[in-house]
C-alpha cells in the first residue's frame, strides 16, 4: 500500500466511524498532508507507507469489549511518531502495559485539564488549566513504565500521558472538536514538532501535483466532464483544464430543472471566463415529457435519472475520441465507499454522474481532498464565489422539491421563491452558516385574503438546515425578521402563492428534501 502522495504524510488509523475524517482534516489545516487507513493494517504495511506520524482515532467501543478494534502492537515499535486520541490513547495504555479501567462513570463534555511539568504536546504559553471535550466510558488509571502523566481531569487521572523517548503520546480528550480550544494547537504541536514536519503542504502544491498527475495520466488523448453546476465537478473540470487545455471537453446537460439563473452561470463561467469547449444540452422539453403525469418521487427521480444518462451518451458519443471521463470524487466518498453501506432512504443520482455501460477510464483530481479543500483550489483557480461556495443542490433538481407532478409552470414558481430565500439569506449575511436553504412548492391549495379578494392558491415551504455532512441535520433557527421578509416578499411577488411556512423537522426523522 502506498500513499497518494509525495508529501510526508501523518496516517490517521480509523478505529471508529466519524473520528477519523475530523482528525485528518485537522492535520491538513496544520499543512500537512494527512491520509486515513483502515485499523486492521499490520505494522509492515503501514512502515511501507513511511509516514512521518501516526495518529490512532477515537473510537466508539471500550477496550474491553470483545472484538473492539485495535491495531497491531508492532506499530510502536517502528520508531514513527504515534498519538493516541480518546479511544487511542487507551489503546496505547493498554497495549504497552498500562490499566485502562472501566469502573468509573465516564466524563462526557466539556471538563477542565490541568497540565504538569514538562511536555511534548503543549507549548510553554499553553495555559495550566484549559477546557477540554471529554467523550469516555473506560478510563486509563496507570499510564504504562517510561510515561509521564501530563494532564489530568477530575474523572481522567490519566488525560494526557507521554514517552519522550519512543515519542509515543496520548490524550484522552479530543483536541479535533472545537469545543477544545487549543486541540488544534496540540495536533500542530504533534505534526510539526514531534514528527517534525516543516507545514508546508498548501492549496499551490495540491493545484501542481495535481496537474502533474493529471498530465501523466491523459497525456496528449482527450477527456470529458459533466458539469452540474455544482463545485466539485466545476472544481474538477477547472483543474483538468489547467492540466490539459483544449483536450477537455465538458458536457452541460440542463435539465431546466435548476435553479434560477444557474444554467446560464455555468455556460459563462466555463466557455466564456475559463475558455473551456462545452457542449450545452439545453434538454428541458425533453426532462418534462419524460416527468409528464409522474408524481411518484421514486418514479421521478427513476425519470430524471435515466434521461440524464440518455442525453449525456449522445451529447458525448460525438466526442468519439475520448478515453477519459472526469469526476468530482472527493476524499469523504473515497473513505466511506470503503466502510459502510447505509440503508437506501432514496435513490441518489447524481447529474454529472457516471452511466454504468460506459467505457472511460476515470480521472479523479478531486480524490485525496476534503470540501474545503476542494474550495480553496476553487477559488485559486479563479472559479466564482457563487460556483465555489454553491450549497448542495440534489441532482434531479427541482425535480424532487415540487411535489406531485413537474411543469414548467411550477418549475418557473419555484425558482421565483427559492432566489428569494436565497437573496434574503445573503442580505441577511447568513449563506455560509447554512447547510442548505431553498425553497418547495407544496401541491396543495389553501384559502388566503389578498386586497379583499380570497384566494385559493399553493404554499411554498421554506426549508433550511444546518448539518456537518447532511447524514443529520438540525432545522435552522433563521431569525424572525429574515423569515417575516422572505414570507411577505414571496407572497407579493410570485403569483399562484398565497401561504409561506417554515419547515421545522430534523432530519432524522425528516430528510433534508422533501422527496
Ligand atoms: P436527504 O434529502 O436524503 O439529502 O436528507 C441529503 C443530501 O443529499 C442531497 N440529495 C442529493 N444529492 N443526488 C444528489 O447528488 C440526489 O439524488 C440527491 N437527493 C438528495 C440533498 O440535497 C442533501 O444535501
Amino acid at each position: 500500500m502506498e500513499t497518494s502522495h509525495s508529501h510526508a504524510t501523518v496516517l490517521v488509523v480509523d478505529l471508529g466511524a466519524q473520528y477519523a475524517q475530523l482528525i485528518a482534516r485537522r492535520v491538513r489545516e496544520a499543512h500537512v498532508y494527512s491520509e486515513i487507513v483502515p485499523h486492521g493494517l499490520g505494522a509492515a504495511e503501514i512502515a511501507e507507507m513511511s509516514p512521518a506520524g501516526i495518529i490512532l482515532s477515537g473510537g466508539p467501543k471500550s477496550v474491553h469489549v470483545e472484538g473492539a478494534p485495535t491495531v497491531d502492537p508492532a506499530i510502536f515499535e517502528l520508531g514513527i511518531p504515534v498519538l493516541g486520541i480518546c479511544y487511542g490513547a487507551q489503546l496505547v495504555a493498554q497495549q504497552l502495559g498500562g490499566v485502562v479501567d472501566r469502573s468509573g462513570r465516564g466524563e462526557y463534555g466539556r471538563t477542565s485539564m490541568i497540565r504538569k511539568g514538562h511536555s511534548d504536546l503543549f507549548d510553554d504559553e499553553s495555559p495550566f488549566e484549559q477546557p477540554v471535550w471529554m467523550s469516555h466510558f473506560d478510563a486509563i488509571t496507570e499510564a504504562p513504565g517510561g510515561f509521564v502523566v501530563t494532564g489530568s481531569t477530575p474523572d481522567a487521572p490519566v488525560a494526557v500521558l507521554e514517552n519522550f523517548d519512543r515519542r509515543i503520546y496520548g490524550v484522552q480528550f479530543h483536541p479535533e472538536v472545537v469545543h477544545t480550544p487549543h486541540g488544534q494547537r496540540l495536533i500542530e504541536r504533534f505534526v510539526r514538532n514531534v514528527c517534525n514536519l516543516p507545514g508546508d503542504w498548501n492549496t499551490a502544491d495540491i493545484i501542481d501535483e495535481s496537474v502533474a498527475a493529471i498530465r501523466s495520466q491523459v497525456g496528449t488523448r482527450r477527456a470529458i466532464c459533466g458539469l452540474s453546476g455544482g463545485v466539485d465537478s466545476a472544481v474538477a473540470a477547472a483543474l483538468v483544464h489547467k492540466a490539459i487545455g483544449s483536450q477537455l471537453t465538458c458536457v452541460f446537460v440542463d435539465t431546466g430543472l435548476m435553479r434560477h439563473g444557474e444554467g446560464e452561470q455555468v455556460v459563462e463561467t466555463f466557455r466564456r471566463t475559463q475558455g473551456i469547449e462545452l457542449v450545452h444540452e439545453r434538454s428541458a422539453a425533453e426532462f418534462f415529457d419524460a416527468l409528464s403525469g409522474v408524481v411518484d418521487p421514486e418514479d421521478k427521480r427513476k425519470a430524471i435519472g435515466e434521461k440524464f444518462i440518455r442525453i449525456f451518451e449522445r451529447a458525448s458519443g460525438g466526442i468519439t475520441d475520448a478515453k477519459f471521463l472526469v469526476q468530482g470524487t472527493l476524499y469523504p466518498d473515497v473513505i466511506e465507499s470503503g466502510t459502510s453501506e447505509a440503508a437506501k432512504i432514496k435513490s441518489h443520482h447524481n447529474v454529472g454522474g457516471l452511466p454504468d455501460d460506459m467505457e472511460f477510464e476515470l480521472v479523479e483530481p478531486l480524490r485525496s481532498l476534503f470540501k474545503d479543500e476542494v474550495r480553496a483550489v476553487g477559488s485559486q483557480l479563479g472559479l466564482p464565489d457563487e460556483i465555489v461556495w454553491r450549497q448542495p443542490f440534489p441532482g434531479p433538481g427541482l425535480g424532487v422539491r415540487i411535489l406531485g407532478e413537474v411543469t414548467p409552470e411550477k418549475v418557473a414558481i419555484l425558482q421565483h421563491a427559492d432566489l428569494i430565500v436565497r437573496e434574503e439569506l445573503a442580505v441577511a449575511g447568513l449563506e455560509r452558516n447554512i447547510w442548505q436553504a431553498f425553497a418547495v412548492l407544496a401541491d396543495i391549495r389553501s384559502v388566503g385574503v389578498m386586497g379583499d379578494e380570497r384566494t385559493y392558491e399553493r404554499p411554498i415551504i421554506v426549508r433550511a438546515v444546518t448539518s456537518e455532512d447532511a447524514m443529520t441535520a438540525d432545522w435552522a433557527r433563521l431569525p424572525h425578521d429574515v423569515l417575516a421578509a422572505i414570507s411577505s416578499r414571496i407572497i407579493n411577488e410570485v403569483d399562484g402563492i398565497n401561504r409561506v411556512v417554515y419547515d421545522i423537522t430534523s432530519k432524522p426523522p425528516g430528510t433534508i428534501e422533501w422527496e
